[in-house]
Order: C-alpha cells, then structure tokens, then sequence
C-alpha cells in the first residue's frame, strides 16, 4: 500500500508578542477578577483600583501610586505636579514613543531635545552640557527606553546641579534598577504604561504614576479625575485619566503576579541574544552602565535594515522598529522651532534609520530563540 505524501509544515511565524498565549496563562484568574468587579457593581475609582495601587507602590518601592489611563497621561499629569507652565522647556530624547513628547505638548510644555549615546538613550553628557548652555531648561523628562535604566546617579547629580523638576518615563522599564536604584525614584515621579506590549501590559490601555510625595499623589488623584477635589468640587482643570475596576483587577491578581517570572524569562532570552547572536554584520547596542534591563525589547543595528528584515521575515521571524522616525522630525510636529534641538541628533539618527527590535516577549519558548538566533547568524550583511 502506497503511504501518503508526506506533508512538510512550515514552523510557525515567531510573533512580536504573544496575547493569545498570556490568555491561556491568566484566563482563571482575569476571568475570576471580572467577575468580582461585575458582582460588586463598583466599575470605577473602587477597592480594584485602590488595591492595584497599594500592590505596585510596595513593589515599586514609592510611597503612593496613582492610576491613570494611559501612560501618556501618567506623564502630562506627573509634569502638571510638578507645576509646569505655559510654555516651559522640557529636556528629554528624540528617539523614544511619540507619548514622550505628545504629554509635554499637552502639559503646556515645549519639548527640547539632545542626541542619544550608543545605548540608545538619553546621552547625559549632552544633556549636561545642554542644560549649562540654556539655564530656562528646568524639566526633564528621560525616558528609561528598551527596557534599560539609565544611570540613576548621573540622573540625580543632574537633578542636584540645575535644580531640575523631573519625571521619569518607566512605560518600557518596569522592574529595572540602575546600580540597585529602581527606575523612577531619582526624579521622584515615575510614569508608567499598561499598554497590552509593555511589560506589564493589561488587557487594553491603562498607566500610572509613582510619587514619593504625598503632595503630588493628592494633585495627581484630583488630576486624573477631572480636577476634583470632592465630588462636583474642582480646583483644577484636570482630565477623565482613571484606571477603571477591571483592568486594576486583572492587573492585581493575574498581571502583576506573573511579572517576575516575566523579567527574568525576558533576561534569559536577552542574555542567549547576546551570547549567541554571532554576526559581525549585526551590532548588540551596549547595555548602560549599572543597569539591570528588563529587556521590554532587544535592538540590534543592521546596517542594511530592509535586507535584514527581509530575511528575518522569509525566516518567521516578525520583527520591529522602536523606532523609525525621530519625534522632533513626526509631521505633528512641523513647526516645531529648529532651537528645540539642543545638539546634532546624529546618533539618534542612526537608530532611526537601523534599529531592528528582535522578539523577547517572554512566551517564546527555547526553540523559538534558537531560530531566531540562527536566523540572525545567517544573514549575510
Ligand atoms: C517610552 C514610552 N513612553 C510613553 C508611552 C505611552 O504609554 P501609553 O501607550 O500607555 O499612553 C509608551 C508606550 O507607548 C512608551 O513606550
């Protein structure tokens, strides 16, 4: 008898993320989570919220922890606390979401910017010198990118000299430290993002903000709820930025309990890219000093990017560009004032035109790393 032709299955394309396989880790408790909220008959500004918050302030290390809506508006209203004007300048990185620069926008603010160092990030030298050279630059907003800390005590020493108002973007570092410092806690304001991609990503948008000061947290609460102080009392001019009941409660129960095992299966991986990956066509950015990563992505610089992603593509590999047009050069942004940019953004540029982000979600199991290791190695630059 004749056997049949044998059928040959392409391996399946490795993902950028992997939802439907998180689902399938916290459907009992997210679905245990709703019920509750749905059962209470509390969908807003409740216990879910409250809880979520007191879990990720111990976690964090911060006092208090607002939620809010999005990681943009944790940003806007973290800039707000700190009693930003009309039109004040705001340092922070070319390279980085739209979000960065969108919340200073909305803030009032004017967003001015220096080059990135050869991780990717801020360049702090460059910002130093940015900051002797235009002394009305008194906020800073640096922005924590790829997963990596930048140095915490540079940070501070900057915030110390130029008496700097300062509100970190942690939307991609969650869990990181610089020299055991977590992210967010040299400014004393840390923004944060629950977008489904981030670390700790939730089942649609959401975002917070981490305060050591007391003062700000009260601001902030009043913020992200129209400005309330009481109910139908406004003392400020605030926005709807509220995280709701059930997202706060998957958060707490499913997300947040996952998170560590999370960071350290994206390390893992990190680390076997950064063994492995063996082509001198490829470069690994360094990883900042003193920083324990929390890898929310893994850039690698191709000197030819569409060949690369080509290959990577024919290979199964989807792939990513964090990111491809530098903010001060959006559309949005035509008009902004050539003086904004405080250096040649050279190295930023570079990124923009090379940066290929490889899959580190943390449901990649060690066959998927491998291919894309391989893949990686057998590209012929
Ligand atoms: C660095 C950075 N900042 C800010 C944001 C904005 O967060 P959200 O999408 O929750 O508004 C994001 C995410 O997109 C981000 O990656």
């Amino acid at each position: 008898m004749a056997s049949a032709p044998e059928t040959k299955t392409a391996p399946a394309r490795i993902p950028a993320n992997d939802f439907r396989a998180q689902w399938t880790r916290i459907r009992e408790a997210a679905l245990a989570a709703v019920d509750r909220v749905g059962a209470s008959g509390w969908l807003v500004l409740g216990r879910e919220v409250e809880a979520f918050e007191a879990a990720l302030a111990e976690r964090w290390g911060l006092p208090h922890c607002v939620g809010c809506a999005s990681g943009l508006d944790a940003i806007e209203i973290g800039l707000r606390c700190l009693g930003l004007a009309p039109g004040d300048r705001v340092l922070t990185t070319p390279l980085s979401a739209f979000a960065t620069a969108l919340a200073v926008i909305r803030a009032g603010g004017e967003p001015v910017f220096v080059d990135v160092d050869d991780s990717g990030l801020l360049d702090l030298d460059l910002a130093e010198k940015a900051l002797e050279e235009h002394p009305e630059v008194r906020f800073l907003v640096p922005v924590h990118l790829y997963g990596h800390a930048l140095p915490a005590g540079r940070l501070a020493a900057l915030k110390r000299r130029f008496e700097l108002r300062v509100v970190e973007d942690c939307a991609q570092a969650i869990g990181a430290t610089s020299d055991g410092a977590p992210v967010g806690t040299v400014g004393g304001l840390a923004a944060t993002s629950f977008y489904p991609t981030k670390n700790l990503g939730c089942l649609g948008d959401g975002g917070a903000l981490l305060t050591a000061s007391a003062e700000h947290d009260a601001l902030a609460r009043s913020l992200r709820d129209y400005g309330q102080r009481a109910k139908y009392e406004h003392d400020h001019l605030g926005l709807n930025s509220r995280l709701d009941e059930v997202q706060a409660a998957v958060l707490h129960d499913a997300l947040l309990p996952a998170l560590d095992a999370a960071t350290a299966r994206r390390r893992e991986i990190a680390a076997r890219y950064r063994a492995e990956i063996r082509n001198p066509a490829l470069e690994i950015p360094p990883v900042p000093e003193g920083s324990a990563s929390v890898w929310h992505l893994f850039p690698v610089i191709a000197p030819d990017r569409a060949s690369f992603e080509t290959h990577l593509d024919a290979a199964g590999v989807a792939a990513g560009r964090h990111y491809p047009h530098l903010i001060p050069d959006q559309e949005a942004m035509r008009g902004a004032d050539p003086a904004t940019l405080l250096s040649p953004l050279t190295r930023a540029r570079a990124f923009a035109a090379r940066e290929v982000s490889l899959p580190i979600h943390p449901h990649l199991d060690d066959a998927e790393v491998e291919r894309v290791v391989a893949a990686c190695n057998a590209w012929r630059g």
